[in-house]
């Protein structure tokens, strides 16, 4: 808030376990100072457990968290210098946004006789410390621009509202690292949509090093500088959303992040290359022959061809500009779903006959075990 940014965090091999369940296994973590990263799973793969050990509120079994070359393993909470934003956001309702946004910072510098109406005036230094707060909670209140709602009380605010005292009293007592869960999750679409747009301004501005936890692949998608996908309390893939949309390491990212979701066939792994049904696909690619290989094919990879893929439309969704359609292709026995340009898709019909022509160059092929076979996009060169 200060102009100050926030520190770098590093987190290494953070291992936990409840009762006899393993629930983080060694994650590892790295946020460069002021970065956005969305930590981005299924719900119950240990994104909150993280969050929480990270924040001092829950203990690891094993591993570290440093915060701007700090170890702050082993500190409370309290002395973490990290905000943290619920989903549930707990205001006092009997306060003034003014005096919510305060709190924070008149527990931590004003005594307990000072917090006494009566008594306050007699503590030396009073005024100056409590015109100092009064200044920061200002300058949060018009950086989440809440300035003409300081002498409401929350239940006259709306729940996008409410959620930015939440914030502002996180904020306000400049952290050197911000941690949020599923802090969106409570409020109806639309909100949503203009809260992300908030906090990620507030990001701008602030430059506090921010973990966003979410389940919703859209908001890690929009909102981040890097994402961290998790899954079953491992970390599954970091980087760019671009980077993991596009190069996903695994089959169980790529199905995670994109929506519709990812189109996968079958593949069985020839001596030249691979085969889909009839279709024999070359392979600039090292796969032993006779692998049974998953191929991984995003919507937007496929457009409406006089050849190609023969399917049968099952159903056609109107999206405005875009349809997607679903069909079943007939060999290898496949779902498939295309997105394509309303121009192109306006005559179809449910049960018609048609041919997808697939972008290869932007197919994923990925092993049984679920890992890409190729590391880059570029390695993978098919040719239909
Ligand atoms: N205090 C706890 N005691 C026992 N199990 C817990 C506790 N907290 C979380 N879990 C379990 O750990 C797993 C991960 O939970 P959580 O971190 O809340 O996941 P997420 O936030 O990704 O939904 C879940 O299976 C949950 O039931
Ligand atoms: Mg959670």
């Amino acid at each position: 808030m200060s102009g100050e940014a926030g520190r770098a965090i590093l987190i290494e091999g953070i291992e936990k376990a409840f009762g006899k369940t393993r629930i983080l296994k060694g994650v590892c973590l790295n946020l460069r100072e002021g970065e956005f990263l969305s930590l981005v799973g299924p719900s119950g793969c240990g994104k909150t457990t993280l969050l929480r050990i990270i924040a001092g509120l829950e203990s690891a079994d094993a591993g570290s968290v440093r915060i701007g070359g700090k170890d702050v393993t082993r500190l409370r909470a309290a002395d973490r210098d990290i905000a943290m934003v619920f989903q549930n956001y707990a205001l006092y309702p009997h306060l003034s946004v003014a005096q919510n946004l305060a709190v924070p910072l008149v527990m931590r510098r004003l005594s307990s006789l000072e917090r006494v109406p009566l008594l306050r005036h007699l503590v030396p230094g009073h005024a100056q410390r409590r015109s100092a707060i009064n200044a920061q909670v200002q300058q949060a209140a018009e950086m989440l621009r809440l300035g003409h709602l300081l002498h409401r009380r929350p239940a006259e605010l709306s729940g996008g509202q409410r959620q930015r005292v939440a914030l502002g009293r996180a904020l306000v007592r400049q952290p050197s690292a911000f941690l949020m869960d599923e802090p969106l999750s409570n409020l109806d679409a639309e909100l949503r949509a203009g809260t992300r747009r908030e906090i990620v301004e507030l990001h701008r501005r602030a430059g506090v090093t921010t973990i966003y936890v979410t389940h919703d692949q859209v908001e890690a998608m929009t909102m981040s500088d890097r994402v961290a996908v998790m899954m079953e309390g491992e970390l599954l893939q970091l980087g760019t959303p671009r980077e993991v949309y596009e190069n996903p390491a695994d089959l169980r990212v790529a199905g995670f992040l994109g929506s519709p979701r990812i189109n996968t066939l079958p593949v069985c792994s020839a001596p030249d290359g691979i085969r889909l049904g009839a279709l024999h696909l070359p392979l600039q690619a090292e796969v032993a022959p006779g692998a049974e290989l998953t191929l991984g094919l995003r919507p937007e990879a496929l457009h409406l061809a006089a050849e190609g893929l023969a399917v049968q439309i099952e159903h056609l969704e109107f999206l405005g500009a875009e349809v997607l359609l679903h069909a079943r292709l007939a060999a290898p026995d496949a779902r498939l779903t295309a997105r394509l340009p309303i121009a192109v898709a306006a005559q179809l019909q449910r049960g018609d006959a048609v041919h997808l022509r697939a972008d290869w160059s932007a197919a994923l092929l990925f092993g049984a075990d679920g890992a890409r076979i190729a590391s880059s996009a570029s390695e993978l060169c098919l040719n239909a």
